[in-house]
């Protein structure tokens, strides 16, 4: 099986999660377009989506699913995401698609984080994936200082913008034993908007798509 048929596995299997005449909140990536077309499937029996990314809003809103302003939504039942790395604690690095601002968003007003992934983003300690950080552009240089202080190994990412107007500082070089305290230190550098550690809003169930279908972890 593919790491794609796995990724389906995993999005389809999400939507025994989603709830009749509910706001789903949806996240962005490979793994979640498969979730947003199994979505598409029960269209009718939803009320729509909040999305967090233009990116997967263009996706929902082509497949007829109405769309709604997180402004206007004080809580979700909830949130399906894809991760790029996920820890036993369910602690993620997330952000792989620049979407991890908007991604934290989403997930803050959601009652259950449901983390959909393929069976190699799983494992013992983060920080083999590059864990990306959302930086206002003109503080570049001073947050790169910042992170080097810390250990890290930040890398640009070129030619990339956020739907937020901001750039992506990719750290290498990490091995995250605390989660909860790297998260808050990152974000307290000025100038970041967010990181894309979620382990003080980790997941809730993780699915797995592997070769023998969806395993679920509560
Ligand atoms: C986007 C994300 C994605 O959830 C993460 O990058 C996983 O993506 P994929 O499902 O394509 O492997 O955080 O910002």
């Amino acid at each position: 099986m593919t790491q794609d048929e796995m990724k389906k596995e995993a999005g389809w299997a999400a939507l025994k999660y989603v709830k009749k005449d509910s706001i789903v909140g949806v996240g962005t990536g490979s793994t979640v377009n498969h979730f947003i077309d199994a979505l598409g499937s029960i269209k009718d029996d939803i009320k729509g989506a909040v999305s967090s990314s233009v990116a997967s809003t263009e996706k929902l809103k082509a497949l007829g699913i109405r769309i709604y302003d997180c402004n206007d939504i004080e809580k979700l039942d909830v949130y399906i995401d894809g991760a790029d790395e996920i820890n036993p604690e369910k602690d993620m690095i997330k952000g792989g698609g620049a979407a991890l601002t908007r991604e934290k968003i989403v997930a803050a007003i959601s009652e259950q984080f449901i983390c959909i992934v393929d069976n190699t983003k799983t494992v013992e300690v983060l920080g083999q994936f590059p864990l990306p950080v959302e930086v206002i552009p003109m503080a570049r240089e001073q947050v790169s200082r910042e992170i080097k202080r810390l250990g890290g190994d930040p890398v640009y990412r070129e030619g990339v913008m956020t739907d937020n107007g901001n750039i992506i500082i990719d750290v290498h070089g990490l091995h995250i034993t605390d989660p909860k305290s790297l998260e808050v230190t990152l974000n307290n550098i000025p100038g970041v908007v967010t990181n894309g550690l979620f382990a003080h809003r980790g997941a809730d169930v993780i699915i797995i798509g592997t070769p023998d279908g969806a395993q679920v972890i509560c």
